[in-house]
């Protein structure tokens, strides 16, 4: 990750989820103002209580509020340099039953956020895009030359705010960056939804030593990518050369794993012994994902990125130290 030599104010929104609280604590730990967004539907402020003992805590800013707002949003971006933006709405199988909810969400979102940056004159604008967009071609890996193929309303959202990036950095002169994340893990990360992501779900299934359940056979792909990576994609995309403006990246591991042999790892590094269960695969659910994330490396100046082993070390003794208050939540 770049240095910061100087201290600029940084908006996030979604900064009460998963990514957008870890993205304002490596922030607010380089001494960064972060102004955080969200209007706490899939968020937790609990996800921000780290702030209150933190050492550069009169950084920070809590703004519960929504992207939906066109006044919030401009409203925050005259007072920011920069824009990385997290909100959204992020389960596919929901997207497929509330469509007009996630067109709402993160496509009329999006637009206001871009709007109001514009207006504003903000130094740079990332987007947190999907490998979603990309959808079940056979490819692999993927490549961000490749025709994308979304398979539901959620990756229909996703690819639409690229396209709205691409629109207001080619017409309008705002520097916009797309980051395709792949599978992202780490701490924080909520195991308690229906629809919650694997790795936590796998770990805290594990050491509760209760069974972890698949969504089909289990031979289904993924790149995990753990949120140190993304962390060093946003701070890096605000300091990238403007070929890169318009632009969009994959941010993975560039290596996959089975979702068995994802499994079988955290349960014997959890030293659980609870059998598997398997459940019909889920509509909408891509077959394999695998990133090229060559463009990123160069153009983002990626370096020194965490492998998916070393982050599920890390991931999992963060949730041995913290998964029983994470399960208390409804
Ligand atoms: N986690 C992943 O593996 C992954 C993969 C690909 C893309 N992404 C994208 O990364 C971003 C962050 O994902 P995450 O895993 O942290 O999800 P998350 O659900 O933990 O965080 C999203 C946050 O956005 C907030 N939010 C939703 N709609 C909002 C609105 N209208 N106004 C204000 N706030 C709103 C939610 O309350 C939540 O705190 C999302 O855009 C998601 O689509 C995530």
């Amino acid at each position: 990750m770049s240095p910061q030599t100087t201290q600029d104010t940084y908006l996030i929104t979604g900064v009460a989820g998963f990514i957008g609280s870890n993205l304002a604590s490596a922030l607010l730990n380089q001494n960064q103002i972060v102004i955080g967004l969200d209007n706490l539907s899939t968020g937790f402020e609990s996800n921000l209580s780290f702030i209150q003992s933190h050492p550069n805590k009169n950084n920070f800013t809590f703004i519960k509020g929504d992207i939906r707002d066109f006044d919030t949003c401009q409203q925050l971006c005259h007072k920011s340099t920069f824009v990385l933006h997290q909100a959204a709405l992020g389960s596919v199988p929901k997207s497929m039953k509330n469509p007009l909810l996630y067109h709402e969400n993160n496509i009329t979102g999006t637009l206001n956020l871009l709007e109001a940056a514009k207006k504003e004159n903000i130094q740079r604008f990332v987007f947190a895009s999907s490998s979603s967009v990309y959808g079940d071609t056979p490819t692999l890996p993927k490549i961000e030359t490749m025709p994308p193929r979304p398979k539901s309303p959620y990756a229909v959202s996703k690819l639409t705010g690229e396209y709205y990036c691409k629109l207001y950095s080619q017409v309008y002169d705002l520097p916009t960056i797309c980051l395709r994340y792949f599978n992202v893990f780490g701490p924080k990360q909520n195991p308690n939804s229906q629809y919650a992501a694997v790795i936590p779900k796998f770990i805290t299934c594990s050491l509760d030593n209760t069974s972890p359940q698949i969504y089909g056979d289990g031979t289904q792909t993924r790149d995990f990518t753990f949120i140190s990576n993304v962390i060093q994609a946003n701070i890096n995309s605000c300091t990238a050369s403007k070929h890169a403006y318009g632009e969009a990246f994959n941010i993975g591991c560039g290596d996959r794993i089975s979702i068995n042999e994802l499994s079988h790892q955290i349960q014997t590094q959890c030293q659980s012994t609870a059998k598997t269960t398997h459940l019909n695969a889920r509509a909408g659910d891509v077959k394999d994902s695998l990133a090229c994330i060559e463009k990123a490396k160069k153009q983002l100046n990626l370096k020194g990125l965490i492998s998916l082993s070393d982050g599920l070390k890390t991931t999992i003794e963060w949730y041995q130290k913290n998964h029983t208050p994470i399960l208390k939540r409804s």
